[in-house]
C-alpha cells in the first residue's frame, strides 16, 4: 500500500507516527497496518448508537436493493435508470433522477448551490488557453457582446488545470477542462462554452449548446467528472476531513484540557479520528469503495490533494472571505444565487462573532499570548513541516508564533467552520449529487469527445456505469450523506463551565437560531434549494 501512496499520504501517516512518540498520555497510538489513529479519547469515540444507525442503514439499502434486483445488467434507457427511484429502496426520492438534471441550470448550479462550491471565478478576460471567441459566445449573452458582459461582471469561469496529467486506473480517462458560464437576466447561472482539455488543439474543440443534444450532454459531463474528481478528493476528504485532522492531532499533544481554547475547539472534534480510521480502512484502502469505483483510483485522489496542499494558504483558502475575493466574489451583488456564498458567509460572521468574544476572555493584552506556552507550542506545530512530524500548513496567521487577538481568531475560525460548515457543504448533498451518476459522474467509460459528431442516448448509456456499479455508488453516497449528530452550538459534550464563556456560547446559539430562521425564509422562494447551511442541520463536527 505505502508504494501506491504518493507524498501527501507518507505526510499524514509520518505524522501518525510521531505522535506516538510525542504525546505523553498516549491517548493516540498509530499504525502503518490501518493508517489511522488506534486509540481516540473517549469524548471523541464514536458512540454505540451513532456506529450502529450506520451500518444498519448501508445493510437495509443493501437488502432491498437486492430484493428488486438493481444490481446485474446494464441500463435500458436513462428513463429506466431513474426508475430506481421510484422502488422503495431510497427512504426519499431524488429530484435528480427528474426531468431536470440535464438542463445547462442545473449545471449553472452545480458550481455554486450543491457539493463543489469554491470553483467558480469571475472572469475579467477570456482566459487565453480558452478558445472562444466571440461569435461562438454572442448567441448565449441575450443580446450583449462579449465586452460588455465582462464589464457587467457577468461571466464566470470555472479552470481545472490542477487535473491535468492526473492519474487515472487503467483504461480509464479524465478531464482537465476549463469552462465559461454566463449569468443570465433571469438570474441563473448556465455554461455557455465547455473546452474539456486545457490547451486549445483541433481535437479539444470548445462544445456550446448549440451542439447536438447528446455531445453537449457528454461534454457537460465529462466536465462533471473533473468536478467530482476533484470534490470527492480535495474539497471533501482533503481539505476537511485530513486537513482537520492534524489540527486535532495539533490540539490534543500541545493543549491540556483545561486549556480554554482546548474547551472552545474540543466539540468540533467529535468522532473525526473515528471517521477518518473507518474511510482509510474500508472507503480509501487499495481495494476499497475509491479504486473500485472512480476514475481516479487511490493514486489519483492522494496526488490531488498533494498539488493542493502546495498552495493552500489557511489566511486565504481557509478563510472564508479571503477565499471568496481571492475569486471575485466577496461582493454580494455580483452572481446573485450563490446560495453557498451568501449563507456560508453568514455563518462564518457568526462564528468570528462567538470567537472573538471568547478569545477576549481570556487574553487581554500581548503578553497573555506571548507567556501562554501551549499556544504558543500548538501554533508552532500547525506550521512545522509535515516531515519533523508537524501539519506543514502554509499562511498560519502569525507564522507560528501567536502575539494577538486577530491571528488566534482566524486560526480558530479557520477550523471551526471548516469542521461544520465547510465540511456540511461538501457532504450532505453527496447523495443528490453522486446519486444519480449521469448527473455528477465519478468515472466515465471511453474517451474524451474529440469532435462535435451528434452522439445518442446510447452513447450516453454506454458510457455510464453499470447497474452493479451504480448501485454500490449510490449506497455509498446514502451513508455518507447522512445525518446523525447534534446540530452546530449544540454541543454533544460539555466543556464549557466558565460563567462568562457560558454567556457567549448562548449568544453563539441565539444567532444561529436566527439565521436558522433566515435561511428557512429564504428557501420559501428559492428557485433552487441549498439547506445544507441552515444551523439547524450544519454539524458541529466531521462526523461521517
Ligand atoms: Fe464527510
Amino acid at each position: 500500500m505505502q508504494q501506491l501512496l504518493p507524498t501527501a499520504f507518507h505526510h499524514l501517516l509520518q505524522m501518525h507516527q510521531q505522535s506516538r512518540l510525542l504525546w505523553q498520555n498516549q491517548l493516540f497510538k498509530t499504525s502503518l497496518e490501518h493508517q489511522a489513529v488506534k486509540e481516540v479519547p473517549e469524548d471523541e469515540k464514536f458512540s454505540f448508537n451513532y456506529q450502529f444507525d450506520l451500518l444498519k442503514l448501508g445493510a437495509e439499502i443493501t437488502i432491498k436493493g437486492k430484493l428488486v434486483r438493481l444490481v446485474s445488467g446494464d441500463w435500458d434507457s436513462l428513463d429506466d435508470l431513474g426508475n430506481i427511484y421510484k422502488s422503495d429502496v431510497f427512504s426519499k426520492p431524488t429530484p435528480l433522477a427528474d426531468d431536470t438534471w440535464h438542463t445547462d441550470e442545473h449545471f449553472g448550479f452545480q458550481r455554486i448551490g450543491r457539493v463543489n462550491n469554491s470553483l467558480i471565478t469571475l472572469c475579467t478576460e477570456i482566459p487565453e488557453k480558452l478558445a472562444v471567441t466571440e461569435d461562438m459566445v454572442k448567441p448565449f449573452l441575450e443580446g450583449m457582446g462579449l465586452s460588455a458582459a465582462l464589464a457587467k461582471k457577468k461571466l464566470f469561469y470555472v479552470d481545472y488545470a490542477i487535473m491535468e496529467g492526473i492519474p487515472v486506473k487503467s483504461g480509464m480517462t479524465v478531464s482537465s477542462p476549463i469552462a465559461l458560464f454566463y449569468h443570465n437576466k433571469k438570474n441563473r447561472l448556465v455554461p455557455i462554452a465547455i473546452q474539456l482539455k486545457q490547451q486549445p488543439a483541433d481535437d479539444n474543440p470548445v462544445f456550446l449548446p448549440s451542439d447536438p443534444k447528446y455531445t453537449w450532454l457528454a461534454a457537460k459531463m465529462w466536465f462533471n467528472l473533473a468536478d467530482a474528481s476533484y470534490h470527492e478528493s480535495v474539497t471533501h476528504l482533503g481539505f476537511t476531513h485530513l486537513l482537520m485532522e492534524g489540527c486535532v492531532l495539533a490540539t490534543h499533544r500541545n493543549l491540556s484540557q483545561s486549556h480554554p481554547i482546548f474547551k472552545l475547539l474540543a466539540p468540533h472534534f467529535l468522532y473525526l479520528i473515528d471517521i477518518n480510521g473507518s474511510a482509510l480502512t474500508t472507503l480509501i484502502s487499495p481495494d476499497g469503495w475509491v479504486q473500485n469505483v472512480t476514475a481516479m483510483g487511490i493514486k489519483g485522489l492522494f496526488e490531488l490533494i498533494q498539488r493542493k496542499l502546495e498552495t493552500w494558504r489557511m489566511d486565504v483558502d481557509g478563510t472564508l472571505p479571503k477565499e471568496l475575493e481571492s475569486r471575485g466574489l466577496l461582493d454580494q451583488t455580483v452572481l446573485s444565487g450563490y446560495h453557498y456564498r451568501d449563507d456560508a458567509l453568514a455563518l462564518y460572521n457568526i462564528i468570528n462573532s462567538y470567537v472573538t468574544a471568547y478569545v477576549a476572555l481570556y487574553y487581554d493584552c500581548s503578553s497573555s499570548f506571548t507567556n501562554d506556552q501551549e499556544i504558543q507550542a500548538w501554533a508552532q506545530e500547525l506550521v512545522k513541516p509535515r516531515s519533523q512530524g508537524g501539519c506543514g500548513l502554509l499562511g498560519v496567521p502569525g507564522e507560528g508564533s501567536i502575539n494577538n487577538a486577530a491571528d488566534l481568531v482566524c486560526i480558530l475560525n479557520c477550523i471551526i467552520f471548516t469542521s461544520s460548515a465547510g465540511h456540511a457543504a461538501a457532504n450532505f448533498a453527496q447523495y443528490d449529487e453522486y446519486g444519480f451518476p449521469p448527473n455528477y459522474p465519478i468515472a466515465i467509460k471511453g474517451s474524451l469527445p474529440t469532435t462535435k459528431a451528434a452522439l445518442t442516448e446510447s452513447c450516453i448509456l454506454n458510457a455510464l456505469p453499470d447497474k452493479a456499479m451504480t448501485f454500490e455508488i449510490i449506497v455509498i453516497a446514502k451513508i455518507l450523506s447522512s445525518l446523525g449528530t447534534n446540530k452546530l452550538g449544540d454541543y454533544e459534550m460539555k466543556y464549557i463551565y466558565d460563567p462568562k464563556a457560558e454567556r457567549v456560547l448562548q449568544r453563539f446559539k441565539k444567532e444561529l437560531a436566527e439565521q436558522s430562521q433566515r435561511v428557512k425564509t429564504l428557501e420559501k422562494t428559492r428557485e433552487f434549494s441549498f439547506k445544507w447551511l441552515d444551523p439547524e442541520i450544519v454539524p458541529n463536527a466531521i462526523s461521517i
